[in-house]
């Protein structure tokens, strides 16, 4: 495999259509579309494709609603109001990714994401208004307008994942497989041709002339995240398996302000839009000493801080005090109760009245910039295959996500990949720029998959050398968290290359492989998936790691503390697995 350093090519190369052509049509009844993942991404890709009158199969990894998605409480950024423009969202989104967005994808999700918020508002999802039907709008970190429209107050992505799943079902032309895990991508010829799938046990293969993946993130490989089970890289591990193109895979994004205790419940960003201050052990509100913005900071400044002040204080959390919202909400209590309904029932769960005292928070793993590696159009590098959402690199966000753009990208570049793939002719194919010598970088290829017995067949010693999720969560967060530097990069590269050349071995020799205990056995399903899930993670943990190393700088979400300052001459870092190596 191959980590390369992308210089000042154009991004594009892409053969056979631009905006223009892509939006006519050039319908090819016989192809047979498949999308993984129901989050946004996966739903507006699903209605995209139906709203031209072709099929497409929606398989999803759980029930229909349960993603990424439905767990995001802030909102969606949009500009949709009269005091703004989709310009100067660009223009937010572009400072937030510290350099590294592509501006014509960050214009595209501006403008056409304004259009999308306006049309599933037409279409029925129930996001807040006021008294006359406006609707309601709230500030996050490091945007320049209250732009962020929001749902059931905290609960944007439960009422639009409802509201738009129940779009997908009522469809006829949507076909959905649930819980089905997604096992690997089937690739002939250097072209798609479907995907191989797990169901209740047994192994189902799917022929399919394009994929879209759309299959969310990984904050399960830490032990802190906001992500619910599922998100565990299933998505970007196939295509990875498959050799497919990953981009920027070193920016992994930790969200500021997560509960410290329970289960890492978010507290969203729209919290300190509303007001709420950061404290540490001594009350001090240490955000205003570290930048103009204080708690409103990009999300890489706030998360960083955080972190380093709990460092400071033997690792006890910093804490949020909601009492300046006293100020224009006298009634505070009934305020939070309002506004922030899942958080407020989630706090007095955990026996908090935040409307009285500071609650306790910290950082949590929350988002991936990086991921497959996508033209404009959701194409990845291999024929056939699409990407979109979290999975995804589409270039819009850059070494640092803007709060509150992820649904915002999932609706814009879903839908992209769904037009796409129905109006692509077969052979359409995106030459990723061709890569200089100069510019590669080597990447130490994973071991030989070592032979292991199935567990409880060959004894529990094998098994046990497989690495759990635990011990995968702490090589990450101790090696490949918030902050970095180069002997723990390079420990943990050598530990999950090991890691995962054990697990590529668990599964080559059968130990994960399905048998008729597995399909009679319940909990053996759970562990089997539980296993293909700890190899996902490895498998991208391990090529995070490795970015993680190359990238000699300080940027945005990505800090080394052995490489403290910003280095531009380091632009997108690139990898894919060379054929013929092990995963
Ligand atoms: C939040 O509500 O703070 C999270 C929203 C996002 O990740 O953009």
């Amino acid at each position: 495999a191959l980590l390369v350093h992308e210089g000042s090519c154009p991004r594009s190369g892409l053969k056979g259509a631009d905006d223009a052509k892509t939006e006519e049509s050039n319908t090819m009844s016989n192809t047979e579309i498949v999308v993984v993942g129901a989050g946004v991404a996966g739903l507006s890709a699903a209605l995209a494709v139906a709203g031209t009158g072709h099929d497409v199969t929606l398989v999803t990894k759980a029930e229909l609603v349960e993603s990424n998605t439905y767990h995001a409480q802030g909102g969606i950024a949009a500009a949709i109001f009269s005091d703004d423009d989709p310009k100067l969202h660009a223009a937010d989104t572009m400072a937030a990714g510290h350099g590294l967005c592509d501006p014509k994808a960050v214009d595209i999700l501006t403008r056409e994401g304004a259009e999308r918020v306006r049309e599933f508002a037409a279409a029925g999802v129930h996001f807040d208004r006021d008294a006359h039907g406006h609707m309601l709008r709230g500030l996050e970190a490091a945007h320049s307008r209250a732009r962020v429209v929001h749902a059931g107050g905290d609960a944007t992505g439960k009422v639009f994942e409802l509201d738009v799943s129940a779009m997908v079902r009522k469809n006829p032309r949507i076909h959905i497989i649930e819980n089905a895990f997604l096992k690997d991508l089937i690739v002939r010829g250097g072209h798609i041709a479907g995907v191989h799938l797990l169901i209740d046990g047994q192994d189902k293969d799917l022929a399919a002339d394009r994929v879209i993946l759309a299959a969310g993130g990984a904050g399960r490989m830490y032990p802190y995240t906001t992500n619910p089970p599922v998100a565990t890289a299933d998505g970007l591990a196939v295509a990875w398996r498959a050799g497919a193109q990953v981009a920027d895979l070193e920016f992994y994004q930790f969200h500021p302000t997560a509960m410290a205790v329970g289960e890492h419940f978010l507290v969203s960003e729209a919290v300190r839009g509303e007001g709420a201050v950061l404290l540490d052990e001594h009350g001090h509100r240490y955000m205003k000493d570290i930048d103009p913005r204080a708690e409103l900071a990009p999300r890489d400044v706030v998360a960083r801080e955080n972190f380093r002040v709990m460092q400071a204080q033997g690792g006890k959390p910093v804490m949020l005090d909601v009492s300046p919202m006293a100020r224009e909400n006298p009634d505070l209590a009934s305020f939070l109760a309002h506004r922030f309904p899942t958080i407020d029932a989630y706090t007095r769960s955990l026996g908090f009245d935040w409307s009285k005292e500071p609650i306790p928070v910290a950082p949590a793993a929350h988002y991936w910039m990086g991921g497959i590696r996508t033209d404009l159009f959701g194409r990845t590098s291999i024929p056939g295959l699409y990407a979109a959402g979290e999975c995804a690199r589409t270039g819009v966000q850059g070494a640092n996500r803007l709060a509150s753009n992820s649904l915002l990208e999932g609706l814009v570049y879903g839908r992209r990949a769904g037009l796409a793939a129905v109006r692509d002719e077969n052979g359409t194919v995106w030459q990723p720029e061709s890569f200089t010598d100069s510019e590669i970088i080597g990447l130490p290829v994973a071991q030989n998959p070592m032979e292991l017995d199935m567990p409880g067949a060959a004894g529990a010693a094998d098994a046990a050398s497989v690495w759990g999720r635990e011990r995968i969560e702490r090589e990450m967060w101790e090696h490949v968290g918030v902050i970095r530097e180069h002997d723990g990069l390079n420990a943990a590269v050598g530990n999950l290359s090991d890691a995962l050349a054990m697990a590529n071995g668990a599964v080559v020799n059968g130990a994960v492989a399905n048998d008729t205990a597995v399909n009679a056995e319940p909990t053996a399903y759970v562990d089997l998936v539980t296993r293909m899930e700890n190899r996902n993670l490895l498998t991208v943990g391990y090529v995070e790691a490795i970015a993680a190393l190359n990238r000699c700088e300080s940027r945005g979400a990505h800090t080394r503390s052995d490489y403290a300052e910003h280095n531009p001459t380091i632009a997108h870092s690139i990898a894919y697995r060379m054929k013929g190596t092990p995963c």
